[in-house]
């Protein structure tokens, strides 16, 4: 025991002795560990299975003078209590392992070692033992801020020794400025007047000597809008036919998502949520609509653009009112009207057998060209009328047909003057009429039973020569109108008959009591103006004489 302590005694008085002189055993520091881990102090010896060092020494100084920590002699090792299963020292090389460090063993350490040969080798270094960094939390005291209005502060806690604390924004490190500060050694960070922008994700890096950890990555759901509120429509139009389905459809940019309220000319609407469907909509429902978007966070109301929505029916029922009494030409007038059962009329067109029906002095269109009057109405205004009706979403015909009553005018009769006797005669009278005039005949002034346009003889004979009246009569326009035929039927041909003279003379007075006879019957005819009254027709009546003589 005593050699042994004395052996040690030796040792220690070599190496001070030789402590300065010798070569630096251990390469520069510091040497970091970790609590509860383990660290080699390697010395700059070659190892060498022959080398075989007479004493190794370590010592350990954090402030209070060197205390020993381990001496290895070549059979020995005396290891310091407090470092009881702690270190290992390798007899070639001189180098001590530490095991289990704890805070305590942060200091310098100094190697002597001697060799058998006298030769003294020292070396010292520092060991910083650092506690791991554990536990870190990034924890933020408002984490839907609003932006513009909400100061956010970040605060990152961990656990281990000589931390230090950055941030990233992404992958850049945040530096600190007008908006952003990093306060209590950067320990925290302080977001002012949040912008979406700043939603992250950002982290916390906190580092010692021994290692960095990163925290977990923290996001902020920054609440911001509504902005950009949008309305469309679907189908896109501005104009729709009543009976129709719409949808209209709000958007915003918010967060958290908006909420979606409809307005209608300014009021509120129950409806609610982004979609406001229009089924089978009405005239009424025309106006302007809004959808307003609300953000329960950041307590805004934003309206969208005003939608203007015209509903229109489209035009039905379209028919044309004309007059109720029958229409006698260059007498009557006719006021003819345009309606529509069903939807508002934007314009009307007015067409009289396929061309635009213009205004004279007799046809007035009245200014919303509702109706069209005619005064009087003449034989070619008769015709098919059309009025056509137009709005934004439709248009509709109507079609009226305006019959004109008029005539009869020229009647006329035509067959063959003269003719032989026995042969057939056809006269065929005709008239301009409308509606068709009714036809009688009268011979030599006496009415007959005829009541076709034609007049037919079968076998004329020579009684048959005279006048012939065809009287057209129009039930309508209460006018009659006649014309006469001479027809002349010439006896057979007989030879040639020797007259007497006093035939001859016979035949002269015949021929003058003949034409007295005619002076007398015209003058008759002159008196009574009017032929007889063949029809019954109401109204006054008018006679037309034509007579038609073919010389
Ligand atoms: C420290 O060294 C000992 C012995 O060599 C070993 O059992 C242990 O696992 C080491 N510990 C660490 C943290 O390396
Ligand atoms: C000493 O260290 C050297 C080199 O690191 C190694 O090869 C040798 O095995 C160690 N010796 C002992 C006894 O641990
Ligand atoms: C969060 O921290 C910031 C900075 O300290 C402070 O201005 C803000 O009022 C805090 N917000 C809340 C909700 O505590
Ligand atoms: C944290 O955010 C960064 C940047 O976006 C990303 O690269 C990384 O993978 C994230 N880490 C985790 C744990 O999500
Ligand atoms: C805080 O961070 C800034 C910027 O990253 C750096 O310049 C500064 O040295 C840090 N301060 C501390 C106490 O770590
Ligand atoms: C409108 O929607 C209703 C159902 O809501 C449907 O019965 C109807 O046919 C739709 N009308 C049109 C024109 O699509
Ligand atoms: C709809 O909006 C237009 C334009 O702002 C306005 O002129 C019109 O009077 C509004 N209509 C109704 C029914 O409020
Ligand atoms: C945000 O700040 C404005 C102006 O100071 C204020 O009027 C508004 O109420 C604030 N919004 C919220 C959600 O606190
Ligand atoms: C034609 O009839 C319409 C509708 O009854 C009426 O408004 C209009 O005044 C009439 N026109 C004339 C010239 O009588
Ligand atoms: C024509 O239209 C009018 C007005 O819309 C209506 O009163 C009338 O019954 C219609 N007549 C016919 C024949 O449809
Ligand atoms: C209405 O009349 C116009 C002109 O004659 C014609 O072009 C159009 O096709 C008609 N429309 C209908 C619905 O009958
Ligand atoms: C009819 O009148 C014509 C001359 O006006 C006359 O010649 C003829 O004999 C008359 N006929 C009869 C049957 O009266």
């Amino acid at each position: 025991m005593a050699l042994r302590n004395l052996s040690f005694l030796v040792a220690l008085l070599l190496s001070a002795i030789e402590c300065c002189s010798g070569q630096q055993a251990l390469p520069p520091g510091p040497v970091t560990g970790m609590v509860t881990g383990n660290v080699t102090f390697r010395t700059t010896v070659l190892d060498s299975p022959v080398q075989q060092f007479l004493t190794i020494t370590w010592t350990f100084n954090n402030g209070g003078g060197p205390k020993p920590v381990v001496t290895s002699l070549p059979n020995i090792q005396k290891i310091a209590p407090e470092y009881s299963g702690r270190v290992m020292v390798n007899t070639t090389t001189g180098s001590l392992q530490l095991l289990k460090l704890t805070l305590g063993d942060s200091g310098n350490y100094a190697v002597n070692m001697v060799t058998q040969d006298g030769q003294t080798l020292t070396g010292e270094t520092t060991l910083n033992v650092y506690e791991p960094i554990s536990g870190v939390t990034v924890k933020a005291n408002v984490t839907s801020p609003v932006e513009f209005n909400d100061t956010v502060s970040v605060k990152c806690d961990a656990a281990g020794s000589q931390l230090f604390f950055k941030w990233l924004n992404g992958s850049s490190e945040i530096s600190g400025g007008s908006r952003l500060s990093l306060s209590d050694g950067n320990r925290t960070l302080t977001i002012s007047n949040i912008l979406r922008s700043d939603s992250g994700p950002l982290c916390c890096v906190v580092s010692n000597a021994l290692m960095t950890t990163r925290s977990q990555n923290i996001t902020f759901d920054v609440c911001y809008g509504p902005d950009d509120v949008v309305m469309t429509t679907v189908p896109q139009s501005n104009l729709y036919t009543s009976g129709s389905n719409l949808t209209l459809s709000c958007s915003a940019v918010s967060v958290p998502p908006a909420q979606f309220h409809w307005a209608f000319n300014g009021n509120m609407l129950q409806q609610e949520g982004p979609q406001l469907r229009l089924d089978n909509i009405l005239d009424s429902q025309s106006g302007n609509y809004t959808c307003w978007a609300y953000n329960s966070k950041t307590l805004q109301y934003k309206p969208s653009g005003l939608s203007h929505i015209t509903i229109m029916q489209k035009i039905s029922g379209a028919n044309i009112t004309g007059p109720s009494a029958l229409i006698i030409a260059d007498n009557s007038s006719a006021n003819m009207t345009c309606q529509a059962t069903a939807g508002i009329i934007d314009s009307r067109e007015w067409l009289k057998d396929g061309k635009t029906l213009s205004p004279s002095n007799t046809v007035t269109i009245s200014a919303d060209k509702s109706s069209v009057f005619i005064k009087p109405v003449r034989v070619s205004d008769g015709g098919d009328y059309l009025c056509k009706l137009i709005n934004r979403v439709s248009t509709a015909n109507a079609t009226y047909k305006l019959n004109v009553n008029y005539g009869p005018l020229k009647v006329t009769v035509v067959g063959k003057p003269t003719v032989k006797e026995g042969t057939r005669v056809e006269l065929k009278c005709s008239a301009e009429s409308v509606p068709t005039a009714v036809f009688s005949w009268a011979f030599n002034g006496t009415v007959r039973n005829v009541k076709t346009p034609e007049f037919i003889i079968e076998h004329a004979v020579f009684g048959d020569t005279g006048r012939y009246t065809c009287m057209a009569s129009n039930s309508v326009t209460g006018i009659n109108a006649s014309s006469v035929y001479l027809l002349s039927v010439k006896e057979q041909d007989s030879p040639p008959e020797q007259l007497s003279s006093g035939a001859i003379v016979g035949i002269v007075i015949g021929v003058l009591l003949a034409v007295v006879l005619i002076v007398v019957v015209v003058k008759k005819l002159m008196k009574r103006r009017n032929f007889h009254q063949l029809d019954m027709c109401a109204g006054p009546s008018k006679t037309i004489e034509r007579i038609e003589s073919p010389y």
